[in-house]
């Protein structure tokens, strides 16, 4: 079947079941078209928390929509893919994070999204790439913090803020971990003229190359109000479809890995850095989970109200 008839066999269950479809940044373009709702990771909680829809399909990773479940527990929140999980999230288990709180009393737990329910119940707030500055500032500066789980976005903040007093998960992200500072300069003098934009979960030898470092959000809305006609894109390449859209005029270039790290993803970016747990959902699958309502989320009550507080206290901020 051709993805405009699962675009439209989509859109006509979706009001049939007075469902809605929030997809991620990273997902693939024909599953951004479809979507009631896109946005990074803190634009998709914040709709989660605010849509009147019975059924939530989540096409992002499992954090996301568990996230979603949380602050949404009366409605139903699938997911079309078991597997699309995410590496960053699986580098900070549970058990392990809370022997390292216990390990380390006195601190205020800062943890960012991309975690599971349980690591959230252990966390005093939750943060994403967008505001993670902003809740690290938001503490009194002798406040002794805990961050988890990326080291890179928690090094990243360390060294802004001066900030001493802040301890740092070792978790990385595989997709933003694989960009090497080789392949952009070389990507940089092939096209000089090009600004680099890039995501704070990337390493220190990354970041130190870039023109501007934000969230996904703010890579595109930079992307939409900078001048200049080019850019090297230091992030997942899902994201330049819509930075494509809104700036037709612009050339974006995604950026290969250093090392190759996922399975063969059929789309339009043959040497690109996907991220497979993002492009494991399509269309076919979302469709078929919104018509079976599987992969249902559940959430224990007493991990998803501990969670919920972590969240609100991020959003309330
Ligand atoms: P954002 O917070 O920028 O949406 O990032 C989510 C993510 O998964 C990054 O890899
Ligand atoms: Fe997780 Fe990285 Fe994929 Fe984002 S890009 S979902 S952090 S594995």
């Amino acid at each position: 079947m051709l993805k405009t008839e699962w675009a439209e066999k989509i859109k006509k269950l979706k009001q049939e079941k007075h469902a809605v479809l929030l997809a991620h940044y990273y997902q693939r373009p024909e599953v951004q078209d479809v979507a009631d709702f896109l946005g990074d990771s803190l634009q998709l909680s914040q709709a989660a928390a605010q849509t009147d829809a019975d059924i939530i399909v989540f096409a992002g990773v499992h954090f996301m929509a568990e996230t979603a479940k949380i602050l949404s527990p009366a409605k139903k929140v699938l997911i079309p893919d078991r597997n699309a999980g995410c590496s960053l999230a699986a580098s900070c288990n549970a058990g392990d994070f809370k022997k390292f709180i216990d390990e380390h009393p006195g601190h205020t737990v800062i943890s960012y999204v991309n975690t599971s329910a349980e690591v959230k119940a252990l966390t005093d707030i939750c943060c994403t790439s967008s505001n993670a500055l902003k809740i690290v500032q938001s503490l009194p500066e002798d406040e002794k913090i805990i961050f988890g789980p990326d080291k890179n976005l928690g090094n990243y903040i360390k060294s802004i803020t001066g900030r001493e007093n802040m301890l740092v998960w070792n978790g990385v992200c595989h997709v933003h971990e694989a960009f090497s500072a080789e392949k952009i300069v070389a990507l940089k003098e092939q096209h000089p003229e090009a600004k680099i934009l890039a995501h704070p979960e990337c390493k220190k030898q990354v970041l130190l190359l870039a023109d501007y470092i934000g969230s996904t959000a703010a890579l595109l809305a930079f992307s939409a109000k900078d001048e200049t006609k080019k850019y090297i894109v230091v992030t997942e390449p899902g994201i330049i479809h819509q930075m494509q859209k809104k700036s037709p005029d612009k050339e974006f270039l995604p950026v290969p890995p250093g090392n190759a790290h996922s399975s063969s993803i059929e789309d339009d970016c043959g040497a690109c850095n996907d991220c497979e747990f993002m492009k494991i959902i399509d269309l076919e699958k979302i469709y078929l989970s919104l018509l079976h309502e599987r992969y249902e989320i559940t959430i224990p009550e007493e991990v998803r109200k501990k969670a919920e507080k972590a969240i609100l206290n991020m959003l309330n901020l």
